[in-house]
Protein backbone atom coordinates (compact mmCIF):
# COMPACT_ATOMS: atom_id res chain seq x y z
CA UNK A 1 0.00 0.00 0.00
CA UNK A 2 2.38 2.37 1.43
CA UNK A 3 4.61 1.62 -2.25
CA UNK A 4 1.43 1.99 -4.18
CA UNK A 5 0.81 5.55 -2.85
CA UNK A 6 4.50 6.27 -3.65
CA UNK A 7 4.48 5.51 -6.68
CA UNK A 8 1.00 7.75 -7.26
CA UNK A 9 2.30 10.83 -5.67
CA UNK A 10 5.54 10.23 -8.68
CA UNK A 11 3.15 10.22 -11.32
CA UNK A 12 1.77 13.93 -10.52
CA UNK A 13 5.14 15.78 -11.06
CA UNK A 14 7.19 18.47 -9.25
CA UNK A 15 4.56 20.24 -8.96
CA UNK A 16 0.64 18.96 -7.68
CA UNK A 17 -0.65 22.25 -7.17
CA UNK A 18 -0.23 23.62 -10.82
CA UNK A 19 -2.02 20.13 -11.94
CA UNK A 20 -4.90 21.07 -10.05
CA UNK A 21 -5.34 24.72 -11.46
CA UNK A 22 -4.62 23.16 -15.23
CA UNK A 23 -7.96 20.35 -14.28
CA UNK A 24 -10.04 23.24 -13.12
CA UNK A 25 -9.46 25.32 -15.86
CA UNK A 26 -10.01 22.34 -18.14
CA UNK A 27 -13.13 21.31 -16.89
CA UNK A 28 -14.43 25.31 -16.80
CA UNK A 29 -13.48 25.05 -20.97
CA UNK A 30 -15.25 22.41 -20.91
CA UNK A 31 -18.42 23.61 -19.37
CA UNK A 32 -17.90 26.80 -21.52
CA UNK A 33 -17.78 24.96 -24.99
CA UNK A 34 -21.05 22.69 -23.72
CA UNK A 35 -22.94 25.91 -23.13
CA UNK A 36 -21.87 27.37 -26.14
CA UNK A 37 -22.89 24.35 -28.47
CA UNK A 38 -26.23 24.47 -26.73
CA UNK A 39 -27.21 27.71 -27.62
CA UNK A 40 -25.51 27.67 -31.16
CA UNK A 41 -27.93 29.24 -33.46
CA UNK A 42 -28.43 27.45 -36.24
CA UNK A 43 -27.99 23.42 -35.70
CA UNK A 44 -29.81 21.68 -32.96
CA UNK A 45 -27.84 19.86 -30.75
CA UNK A 46 -30.53 17.30 -28.89
CA UNK A 47 -27.59 15.55 -26.79
CA UNK A 48 -26.72 19.36 -25.22
CA UNK A 49 -30.17 19.70 -25.43
CA UNK A 50 -31.26 16.99 -23.39
CA UNK A 51 -28.43 18.07 -20.94
CA UNK A 52 -30.20 21.69 -20.87
CA UNK A 53 -34.07 19.85 -19.82
CA UNK A 54 -32.26 18.06 -17.32
CA UNK A 55 -29.72 20.20 -15.91
CA UNK A 56 -31.65 23.68 -16.48
CA UNK A 57 -34.91 23.12 -15.99
CA UNK A 58 -34.53 20.48 -14.12
CA UNK A 59 -33.33 22.76 -11.45
CA UNK A 60 -36.40 23.77 -10.80
CA UNK A 61 -38.42 20.77 -12.43
CA UNK A 62 -36.28 18.31 -10.33
CA UNK A 63 -33.68 16.30 -12.12
CA UNK A 64 -36.24 13.79 -13.63
CA UNK A 65 -39.00 16.57 -14.20
CA UNK A 66 -41.25 14.81 -11.90
CA UNK A 67 -41.60 18.78 -10.07
CA UNK A 68 -39.97 20.36 -7.57
CA UNK A 69 -40.45 24.04 -7.12
CA UNK A 70 -41.67 23.91 -10.99
CA UNK A 71 -44.43 21.32 -11.50
CA UNK A 72 -43.80 18.48 -13.32
CA UNK A 73 -42.84 18.25 -16.83
CA UNK A 74 -43.13 14.48 -17.79
CA UNK A 75 -45.62 14.19 -20.87
CA UNK A 76 -48.41 12.74 -19.24
CA UNK A 77 -48.77 15.36 -16.90
CA UNK A 78 -48.15 17.73 -19.94
CA UNK A 79 -50.74 16.49 -22.71
CA UNK A 80 -53.31 19.06 -22.67
CA UNK A 81 -50.72 21.45 -24.14
CA UNK A 82 -50.31 22.36 -27.47
CA UNK A 83 -46.55 22.06 -28.73
CA UNK A 84 -46.80 25.73 -29.81
CA UNK A 85 -48.24 26.93 -26.50
CA UNK A 86 -45.64 25.20 -24.71
CA UNK A 87 -42.75 26.76 -27.06
CA UNK A 88 -44.79 29.78 -25.89
CA UNK A 89 -44.01 29.28 -22.25
CA UNK A 90 -40.55 27.95 -22.35
CA UNK A 91 -39.59 31.21 -24.25
CA UNK A 92 -41.69 33.87 -22.90
CA UNK A 93 -41.77 32.26 -19.10
CA UNK A 94 -44.94 32.64 -17.23
CA UNK A 95 -44.91 35.91 -15.78
CA UNK A 96 -45.19 36.59 -11.98
CA UNK A 97 -43.50 33.05 -11.23
CA UNK A 98 -40.20 31.94 -10.88
CA UNK A 99 -40.72 30.50 -14.64
CA UNK A 100 -38.32 32.81 -16.45
CA UNK A 101 -38.44 33.30 -20.25
CA UNK A 102 -35.35 31.39 -22.40
CA UNK A 103 -35.77 33.77 -25.28
CA UNK A 104 -32.26 35.03 -24.45
CA UNK A 105 -30.37 31.98 -23.97
CA UNK A 106 -32.05 29.60 -26.77
CA UNK A 107 -34.03 29.81 -30.16
CA UNK A 108 -37.33 29.38 -30.69
CA UNK A 109 -36.72 26.11 -33.33
CA UNK A 110 -34.57 24.89 -29.80
CA UNK A 111 -37.57 25.82 -27.56
CA UNK A 112 -39.63 24.05 -30.34
CA UNK A 113 -37.76 21.23 -29.80
CA UNK A 114 -37.68 21.15 -26.20
CA UNK A 115 -41.51 21.06 -26.10
CA UNK A 116 -41.87 18.04 -28.00
CA UNK A 117 -39.26 16.45 -26.80
CA UNK A 118 -41.24 17.45 -23.13
CA UNK A 119 -44.50 15.99 -24.77
CA UNK A 120 -43.07 12.54 -26.44
CA UNK A 121 -43.64 9.88 -23.80
CA UNK A 122 -40.90 7.73 -26.04
CA UNK A 123 -38.34 10.03 -25.22
CA UNK A 124 -37.23 9.50 -21.96
C1 LIG B 1 -36.04 29.23 -11.75
C2 LIG B 1 -36.88 28.05 -11.73
C3 LIG B 1 -37.35 27.50 -13.06
C4 LIG B 1 -36.59 27.12 -14.14
C5 LIG B 1 -35.08 27.18 -14.27
C6 LIG B 1 -37.52 26.60 -15.12
N1 LIG B 1 -38.79 26.67 -14.65
FE1 LIG B 1 -40.48 26.09 -15.61
N2 LIG B 1 -41.62 26.73 -14.08
C7 LIG B 1 -41.14 27.21 -12.89
C8 LIG B 1 -42.26 27.52 -12.00
C9 LIG B 1 -42.18 28.05 -10.59
C10 LIG B 1 -43.44 27.18 -12.72
C11 LIG B 1 -44.89 27.30 -12.26
C12 LIG B 1 -45.38 28.69 -12.57
C13 LIG B 1 -46.82 28.82 -12.13
O1 LIG B 1 -47.03 28.99 -10.93
O2 LIG B 1 -47.68 28.73 -13.01
C14 LIG B 1 -42.99 26.70 -14.03
C15 LIG B 1 -43.85 26.27 -15.01
C16 LIG B 1 -43.44 25.67 -16.18
C17 LIG B 1 -44.34 25.10 -17.18
C18 LIG B 1 -45.86 25.06 -17.11
C19 LIG B 1 -46.23 23.73 -16.47
C20 LIG B 1 -47.73 23.52 -16.42
O3 LIG B 1 -48.12 22.42 -15.95
O4 LIG B 1 -48.48 24.39 -16.86
C21 LIG B 1 -43.58 24.58 -18.16
C22 LIG B 1 -44.05 23.84 -19.40
C23 LIG B 1 -42.20 24.83 -17.80
N3 LIG B 1 -42.14 25.48 -16.60
C24 LIG B 1 -41.12 24.42 -18.56
C25 LIG B 1 -39.80 24.72 -18.26
C26 LIG B 1 -38.70 24.37 -19.12
C27 LIG B 1 -38.82 23.58 -20.43
C28 LIG B 1 -37.58 24.85 -18.52
C29 LIG B 1 -36.16 24.80 -19.05
C30 LIG B 1 -35.96 25.32 -20.41
C31 LIG B 1 -37.99 25.50 -17.27
N4 LIG B 1 -39.34 25.38 -17.15
C32 LIG B 1 -37.13 26.09 -16.35
C33 LIG B 1 -39.81 27.41 -12.55
C34 LIG B 1 -38.73 27.21 -13.40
Amino acid sequence: MASLTHRHLGLRGPSPAAGAGWAARTILTTAVLVATSAFAADTLDPNALKRLVHQDCGSCHGLSLKGGLGPDLRAETLDHYDPEVLTGVILDGIPDTAMPPWRPLISEEEAEWIARYLLDTEAR
